[in-house]
């Protein structure tokens, strides 16, 4: 097990802020996370942040709780049947790392979530999501930990109440489970999901019939040329949610902006990009001080080098103002924000 204190977190987190924290442990196994859960000082586990790949969160100030990582690495496989295999890997596993050897075994199902930063552990608290395809489609189970017993609990993929972005351990039961474990079904059987934005197109123009490695290397490259790469320019992806509107708003929209893109999002719901409205209104590029809005999509805010939290906090305000004012919609964060961790 790892314990240090004043831990710089730099490396810790894609946005680059150069913040610390006050302490910072990472367990190897789940007897390592009991122990430590076990043995915390009271009101310690009150100031208590886990973390993965630090790949959706915003440090707005140094932080004075601690920072939990998990280190439980490995896959196996825990069934097989004539169409599917059954995968549990460890919650410190690099996501994209999983995709690769899934693509690599012809297992099907996760191809659209090629590239997408973070870890294993992170991607059944987050749901991830790219290209029509989101982590709650591949997920069974997950294997937590509760903070307050140290008791392990599993919980099956229905009861972990996915939704766009988001589940239980976002949600109601934040803070109180730690996830170790995350088991994936994929089909051996081909089936592919190429009906989102231009994959289709793209695969086509290189002529190739669709293969596992063909889907990995479009969606690859569609995201290499929209979104910029994390070590080498600060950033966490999509900054905000996209919007989920009422038919009625959506309809009143549509008689000023005839050509906003949307798509259905549930009975009577319609989801707006995000990237569209901050892109109209003229943000795309555009920088305050260190921090800046990405020149290839507008939902995603960069360090430009050097940025406190501050910095990018301001920019994230100063757009959901315009628009607000534009469009009339408020635009909620995606990323996750982190101040100094005590109880205000
Ligand atoms: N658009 C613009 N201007 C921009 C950005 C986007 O006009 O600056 C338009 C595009 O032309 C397109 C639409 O908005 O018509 C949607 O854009 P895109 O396909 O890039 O997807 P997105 O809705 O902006 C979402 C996810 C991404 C994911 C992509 C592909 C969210 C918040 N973001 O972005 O996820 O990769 O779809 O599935 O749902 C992330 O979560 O960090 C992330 C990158």
């Amino acid at each position: 097990m790892m314990d240090v204190c004043h831990y710089p977190l730099l490396a810790h987190n894609t946005f680059h802020i150069d913040v610390y924290a006050r302490r910072f442990v990472e367990y190897g196994s789940v007897g390592e996370l009991q122990w430590f859960l076990a043995t915390a000082a009271p009101g310690e586990l009150a100031h208590l942040l886990h973390i993965g790949g630090g790949s959706n969160l915003l440090f707005t100030s140094d932080f004075e709780g601690i920072i939990l990582h998990s280190g439980i690495r490995g896959r196996e496989i825990v069934g097989e049947d004539a169409g599917t295999v059954t995968v549990r890997v460890g919650a410190a596993e690099v996501w994209d790392d999983l995709v690769a050897y899934a693509v690599g075994q012809g297992w099907y199902g996760a191809e659209n979530l090629s590239l997408i930063p973070g870890e294993v552990g992170a991607s059944a608290v987050q749901n991830i999501g790219a290209y029509g395809v989101e982590a709650k489609d591949l997920i069974r189970q997950v294997e937590t930990v509760r903070v307050a017993t140290g008791e392990v609990k599993t919980f099956e993929v229905a009861d972990c109440g996915y939704a766009y972005r988001s589940s239980v351990f976002k949600g109601s039961l934040k803070g109180q489970y730690i996830v170790t474990h995350v088991t994936y079904r994929f089909s051996k059987e081909p089936s592919f999901r190429l009906e989102y934005g231009n994959i289709r197109a793209v695969l086509e123009q290189e002529g190739g019939v669709p293969t596992l490695q063909r889907v990995r290397d479009c969606i690859i490259r569609i995201r290499r040329e929209k979104l910029p790469d994390p070590q080498v320019t600060g950033n966490a992806g999509s900054f905000f949610m996209n919007p989920v509107l009422t038919e009625r708003q959506f309809g009143r929209l549509l008689q000023d902006w005839p050509d906003m893109p949307h798509y259905p999002a549930g009975e009577g719901m319609v989801k707006v990009p995000a990237g569209w409205l901050i892109d109209r209104c003229g943000w795309k590029g555009k920088s305050m001080g260190k921090a800046g809005v990405h020149d290839r999509q507008a939902l995603v805010l960069v360090n430009r080098g050097g940025a406190c939290g501050a910095d990018i906090v301001r920019l994230a305000e100063a757009i959901v103002e315009s628009v607000r004012q534009r469009f009339g919609i408020s635009l909620q964060p995606e990323v996750n924000y982190v101040g100094h961790g005590l109880k205000e």
